[in-house]
């Protein structure tokens, strides 16, 4: 069962990637429906789109314009700001050098290894790759060159397939009891690494968590212009959530920020705005990922006997005499200046047609969640300072029905509901929402739709859907040739 589903999903990708030639190619299309049908068969429901069940589309009417598909390479994302000071410009190879570098699990100098016991892949590099440095999945998952690296004797979990998004793990309960869990199962282990002698150490048991319904996934989220949103003030973001509130409630949109326990402030970063800062998510990352222990998060997350290599935290402020002065930060703090002074994406040329798309995006009302832009604050950065970022997010979080509710609550943000995302640099972007379900943009922007059940609350994108669904097709064409030219 679980791995039709995993089948199920890689298959519906490529589908997705055959339906643009669909209208070239009409026997193809008539093949299409037996084919969908043989998934719905295989118990694959999950990962169809609601306009393809029983043949009939819900909203309707159906929706009419087609994924042209990612903005070809090269990247017109990835880079550091223009306006970094000469200091700061020194240190961007030392910077780029650990996003990049490849950690082994024994500690041998200052800046090095570290690596599990547990671990989802071995550099930042490896996740946030596409369509630059920074961003997310490659066309290729890379975690098939991890898994069994250096001699590890771990088998792929069945949801990762050679062509699809990397995704990684949550369980929402305790394997096997009803105590809240949340957490990241890493997939990997070090056991059987030639640099691990003597480690033991099974890896989680995904298929048992997915019987149990227990299995969250969530793809890779790009970083670029992170810098900037982590500067913009909280009274921006609630300025923002407080306008147009007329136009919101006409279409159902509410929304309230994720805030941190501790400081009160507004987090932003991840799927459910479950992080406040460039700096936290990194140093989370270094030991989540990849098992590095750090100052932020100085233990190990596993800490089965014999499996552990090296003294905690792995990597600290480099303190030693005649250091480098760009080596002096730890590891950690290295990859977060990466990432805080990562370019925003560059949009890709814009013509009539997407103008005309940027309109119907506002007359859809989509724009009432995806917020065309902030400016940032007067900064202590230079770099980062008074600057308009047209990130399409308005960084709080929305009830989006029971089709995308993953039951995973984190903090302010419940099992329902997500972070809007950021739709700058979607253009080049291969997969989208947050378990990388589908690679058509007009698929992620059907399963916006949702009626309520039970357990959850209809989406707040339901309205906007059904407006984007009644655009004439011209329109609706020209808000998807829109959304990849960003
Ligand atoms: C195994 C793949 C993987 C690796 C390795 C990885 N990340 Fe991530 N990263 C993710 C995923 C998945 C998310 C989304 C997490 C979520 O919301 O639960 C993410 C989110 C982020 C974000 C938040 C971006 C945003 O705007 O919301 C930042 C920043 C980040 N990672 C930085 C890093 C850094 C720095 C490293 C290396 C120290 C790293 N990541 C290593 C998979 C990875
Ligand atoms: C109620 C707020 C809301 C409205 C209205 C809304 N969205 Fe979204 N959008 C979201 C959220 C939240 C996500 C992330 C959902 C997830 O990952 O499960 C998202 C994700 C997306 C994505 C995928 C981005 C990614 O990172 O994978 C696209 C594309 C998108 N929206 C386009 C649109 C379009 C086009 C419209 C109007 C027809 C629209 N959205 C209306 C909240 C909204």
């Amino acid at each position: 069962m679980t791995n039709i589903k995993g089948t199920a999903m890689s298959l519906w990708t490529k589908m997705n990637r055959v339906q643009a030639q669909l209208s070239k190619h009409k026997w193809l299309k008539s093949i299409l429906p037996l084919a969908l049908l043989l998934l719905l068969a295989a118990g694959a429901t999950t990962y169809l789109p609601k306009s393809v069940k029983g043949g009939t589309c819900t909203p309707s009417p159906c929706p009419t314009a087609t994924d042209p598909g990612p903005r070809p390479l090269p990247a017109t994302a990835g880079g550091f700001l223009g306006t970094l000071s000469a200091n700061e410009v020194q240190i961007e190879p030392s910077i780029t050098a650990e996003f990049d570098r490849v950690h082994d699990v024994v500690v041998t100098s200052p800046t090095d290894g570290g690596l599990g016991p547990v671990f989802n892949a071995n550099s930042c590099q490896t996740c946030h790759a596409y369509p630059a440095a920074g961003g997310s999945s490659p066309p290729s998952n890379p975690l098939f060159n991890v898994y069994q690296y250096n001699g590890a004797s771990n088998s792929m979990p069945f949801f990762e397939t050679s062509t699809g998004p990397i995704l990684e793990a949550r369980f929402i309960n305790q394997p096997g009891t009803t105590i809240p869990d949340g957490n990241v199962h890493q997939l990997f282990t070090i056991q059987g690494r030639a640099d691990a002698p003597g480690c033991t150490l099974a890896q989680p048991n995904f298929n048992q968590a997915s019987t149990e319904g227990n299995l969250v996934l969530r793809q890779v989220t790009p970083t670029y212009g992170d810098g900037l949103i982590e500067v913009v003030r909280n009274i921006a973001i609630i300025d923002n959530m407080n306008s147009n509130l007329t136009e919101k409630a006409s279409l159902g949109i509410t929304g309230h920020p994720n805030y941190s326990g501790n400081d009160g402030s507004i987090q932003r970063f991840g799927w459910k705005a479950q992080v406040r800062s460039t700096l936290l998510m990194s140093a989370l990352q270094m030991n989540v990922e990849m098992g590095v222990t750090n100052e932020t998060y100085p233990t190990e997350i596993n800490q089965t006997a014999g499996c552990l290599f090296n003294p905690v935290p792995e990597t600290v402020t480099n303190f030693t005499p005649g250091i480098l002065t760009e080596m002096f930060p730890g590891d950690y703090s290295r990859t977060e200046y990466f990432i805080q002074w990562l370019n925003p994406p560059t949009p890709g040329p814009s013509s009539s047609a997407t103008k005309n798309g940027k309109t119907q995006f506002t007359n859809a009302g989509c724009v009432y969640c995806h917020t065309t832009s902030f400016t940032t604050p007067h900064t202590s950065r230079p770099a980062l300072d008074s600057i308009t970022i047209s990130l399409y997010s308005d960084l709080i979080v929305h009830h989006m029905g029971p089709g995308l509710a993953d039951g995973l609550p984190q903090g302010g943000a419940g099992p329902d509901e997500f972070r809007t995302s950021p739709l700058w640099g979607i253009g080049q972007r291969l997969w989208f929402l947050h378990d990388g379900r589908t690679a058509n943009i007009v698929t992620a922007i059907e399963d916006h739709y949702s009626v309520a059940n039970t357990s959850y609350v209809q989406s707040e994108a339901n309205q906007t859907v059904v407006n984007f669904n009644n655009l004439s097709k011209t329109n609706q064409q020209d808000l998807v040739d829109f959304l990849r030219s960003l």
